[in-house]
């Protein structure tokens, strides 16, 4: 019988955003550094959940979305407010979980064999620090489990730059 393990041996996609929660606190446990703490979150994810083809971060420098620590091909570096999937995600606030990005209206191709694709606004009380975008080749790739995990991540992300600052 054919079927998508999205879970990567665990019993179950959330068991395995749990599992990466544990080791995302574990990596930034004392480190104050936020780009160093992003770009292990990149490593991390992009490396232990199945199917992706990109993982990573776009800061927000006061006026638009600019690339930071990612794991994949190139990618675009600038992103306008408003624009594409990571524009849509920073200027609503709003995750955007997006089954078939060729349905997106914008949607920006930096790797062409992106199919679906799940954007997480990142927010330090109202300001906005950036979003986190994760692509896969695969169509409707990402479950509401896989987004939920997602920001969890990024919570503990969030979490270990506020207490840094
Ligand atoms: N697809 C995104 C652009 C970023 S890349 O996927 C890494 C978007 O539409 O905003």
């Amino acid at each position: 019988m054919f079927s998508f393990d999205h879970s990567a041996g665990f019993e179950s996609v959330p068991a395995m955003y749990d599992t990466l929660v544990s080791q995302a606190r574990s990596l930034f446990e004392g480190e104050p550094s936020h780009i160093a703490n992003a770009a292990n979150l990149a490593a991390l994810v992009y490396h232990s959940v199945p199917d992706l083809n990109w993982a990573g971060f776009y800061f927000f420098d006061g006026s638009e979305l600019v690339l930071g620590p990612f794991q994949g091909k190139i990618a675009c570096v600038r992103i306008a407010l408003g624009k594409g999937v990571c524009g849509t995600a920073a200027a609503t606030g709003q995750a955007q979980r997006v089954p078939d990005v060729f349905a997106f209206p914008g949607h920006i191709a930096c790797d062409a064999a992106s199919r679906s694709e799940v954007v997480i606004p990142l927010f330090s009380g109202d300001k906005l620090i950036g979003v986190w975008d994760v692509d896969s080749p695969k169509p409707n790739r990402f479950t509401v489990e896989d987004k939920d995990g997602m920001q969890a991540l990024c919570q503990v992300w969030l979490d270990a730059c506020s207490s840094a600052a």
